[in-house]
């Protein structure tokens, strides 16, 4: 179902459902356009014409605060005209179904729906619901899937890594209710991330992670040795039915990242977290602001990438604009 809606008949992308399904050469793409739209965010006056002319609507059945507002950015450096509606707080409070809301922003000539919500696979309930011309991307569906978040880590670790063959990644904490560590892994397999490992305690883990195609460990000094990249998660405490941690100490003591834990992987490894980060839960903060942290470039990144993302899907003649740069 996903790939017959995530694509065109000519192949081409549509909407933006999921990591599963994308080719290689789709992923790449992403990655060199958001590339190009780099130097925009750089530059005096941030904005190039891609998207003029055509209405985005943010619509954020769940809360978010970087996902949204680098969602917003990126269409307004598109020069698309935005709208940001958190429908929790107004028609599904008064009982409107999320289908009926889309209708009505349909009704307005939406373009494109930026979507996120608390259930596993709205984004592709939506997607099916939409005429064919109207777009879609997934910002977050429940535990599923945050492609978006996975192209701007896969971003931030070519940047810094230059390229995928020969990686070591650990992605770290509560993998069980984390849609980010699902996309990416998902990402970093189809990049040919050679070693994704992910460190957990089990009742963190899914059953039968491995056929994720992933390494996994529940030792922090095993789980780290030698990597080039680690990815930490925060503790979904929301999404947590029952005690899956001892207790917040114990679990900082045993899986918490400080730099004697950091201290086993590569010399030049970086640390990620998708935000927001708990300090002194799945982080300590000697290491959320020390010099191996990328965490504040990724959010710097996620903007580039969703512009990419946005104006590829748009059917924006980006590769136009940017020969036109070169
Ligand atoms: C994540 C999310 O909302 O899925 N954050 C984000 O998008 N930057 C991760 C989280 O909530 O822990």
């Amino acid at each position: 179902m996903t790939e017959d809606l995530q694509f065109d008949k000519d192949g081409r992308l549509h909407h933006f459902l999921s990591i599963e399904g994308l080719k290689r050469e789709t992923i790449v793409e992403i990655l060199d356009t958001a590339e190009s739209f780099i130097s925009v965010g750089e530059r005096e006056i941030k904005k190039v014409p891609l998207l003029r002319g055509k209405t985005v609507v943010n619509l954020f059945f769940e809360s978010s605060t970087r996902t949204r507002t680098t969602f917003e950015i990126a269409a307004k450096r598109l020069s698309a005209d935005v709208i940001n509606l958190n429908p929790s707080v107004s028609s599904t409070k008064k009982g409107e179904t999320v289908l009926d809301t889309i209708d009505n922003l349909e009704a307005m000539h939406t373009d494109l729906f930026v979507v996120r919500h608390i259930n596993s696979g709205a984004a592709h309930l939506i997607a099916n619901h939409l005429p064919r011309h109207v777009r879609l991307i997934n910002a977050g569906d429940g535990r599923h899937s945050h492609p978006t978040q996975a192209m701007l880590d896969a971003f931030t670790i070519r940047r810094y890594k230059k390229d995928f063959a020969g990686l070591k990644v650990a992605i770290v904490g509560d993998i069980l209710h984390s849609r980010v560590a699902r996309s990416l892994i998902h990402a970093l397999n189809i990049l040919g991330v050679p070693e994704v490992r992910v460190v957990a305690p089990k009742t963190l883990l899914p059953t039968a992670v491995e056929q994720l195609g992933v390494h996994p460990f529940h030792n922090m000094y095993e789980g780290l040795e030698d990597v080039d990249v680690v990815v930490m998660l925060r503790l979904q405490r929301e999404r947590m039915e029952g005690a899956l941690i001892p207790s917040e100490q114990e679990y900082f003591r045993v899986y918490g990242l400080t730099e004697e834990k950091l201290s086993v992987a590569k010399d030049d490894a970086i640390v990620m977290h998708p935000g927001p980060m708990n300090r002194g839960l799945e982080i300590d903060s000697a290491v959320a602001d020390g010099p191996r942290a990328v965490i504040l470039p990724q959010v710097t990144n996620g903007i580039a990438v969703r512009m990419a993302i946005m104006a590829l899907i748009m059917g924006g003649n980006v590769q136009r604009e940017r020969k036109g740069k070169e």
